[in-house]
């Protein structure tokens, strides 16, 4: 897979042979995604998701061990944790993988935006093409919940890792929060699609083969979109794959219930809609509602949360 080139324009008989191949469907979803993938997700490099990216880390892995030397991150997307994390100054050198070269290309193209300079190639997370004891750190941020092997996805994360390295992986999916968050979206998307059909919301409806494009990245959604997470049951999996000092974290609950739906709304209207200010309510409320999740969660069961991070280290 190293250095295969992207391919964002499937064609119809390769997205049909992905129903069947998940990480077929992997390769294609997040190369055909990789080009917009920072304007979907409001992915920056700015204060805003550099506090976002700490802030995650340091939930479950704590501020020890600052400045890792050398981390690598699987499934790294554009690059949306290793280069916030050099911003913040948690790391010093990165390295990124993703099964799609797409995505490698569009985060070593952002790295290079910052003045960086960013090893990266295309690898599978189940076999990652580097040699035993290699870095001090391997992150991931929404990866794992699309790896058909998650035990086998560890091993490899711990083979290259240094005794004594850390994994740190952020942003998964809860089962329970998952299941919340999806039939929020989905009656956010229904209701938006509906109410802009009608004559005097007529000009906030997005063009109908939008509307369809985006339809049919939903449907492949539920191919790539492989687990969700008990935290417990995630603890258990890192230690037989040989992790020692395991630990989980969870966050978003209210915020999450918040932040789906607007992401959704944001998905169905057209962006020109909606200007600074909004997402600036977006983003305060969001921020307000995560530290009231934070404030309540002596009380509240982990597995009521949206995300899950785990963490563990080398023996
Ligand atoms: C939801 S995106 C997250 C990207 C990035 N980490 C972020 O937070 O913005 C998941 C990424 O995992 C990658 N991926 C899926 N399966 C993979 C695998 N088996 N090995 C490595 N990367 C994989 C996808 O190509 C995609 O870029």
């Amino acid at each position: 897979m190293s250095g295969s080139a992207p391919n964002p324009h499937a064609t119809a008989d390769q997205v049909e042979a992905a129903w069947e191949d998940t990480k077929l469907a992997q390769v294609l979803y997040h190369d055909w995604e990789a080009q917009t993938y920072d304007e979907k997700w409001s992915i920056s490099f700015d204060e805003r998701c550099i506090d976002y990216a700490r802030d995650r880390f340091v939930a479950v892995a704590g501020e020890a061990g600052w400045p890792y030397g050398r981390s690598l991150e699987i499934g790294a997307g554009t690059g949306f944790f290793t280069l916030n994390l050099m911003l913040a100054g948690v790391i010093e050198k990165g390295t990124v993988t993703d099964i799609s070269p797409g995505m490698v290309e569009v985060a070593q193209r952002n790295a290079e935006g910052l003045g960086f300079a960013l090893e990266g190639e295309a690898a599978d997370a189940e076999s990652l093409p580097y040699d035993d004891d290699s870095f001090d750190l391997v992150i991931g941020h929404a990866v794992i919940h699309h790896i058909p092997d998650v035990e086998k996805a560890f091993r490899e994360m711990l083979r290259v890792l240094r005794p004594g390295g850390r994994i740190v992986i952020c942003g998964e999916p809860t089962r329970r929060g998952d299941f919340v968050a999806r039939r929020l979206s989905r009656l956010t998307w229904w209701a938006t699609t509906n109410a802009t059909r009608l004559g005097p919301l007529r000009g906030w409806s997005r063009p109908a083969e939008e509307l369809d494009e985006s339809s049919r990245a939903a449907a492949l959604e539920a191919v790539v979109d492989l687990h969700t997470f008990e935290p417990s049951a995630l603890e258990r999996t890192v230690l037989r794959a040989g992790g020692v000092n395991v630990r989980t974290a969870t966050e978003e609950l209210t915020a999450s219930w918040f932040g789906w739906p607007v992401r959704t709304f944001e998905a169905a209207v057209p962006e020109d809609r909606l200007g600074a200010g909004w997402r600036m309510f977006a983003y305060k409320t969001w921020l307000r509602l995560s530290a009231l999740d934070k404030a309540v969660s002596p009380v509240v069961p982990k597995g009521l949360y949206y995300n899950v991070s785990v963490t563990a280290t080398k023996p």
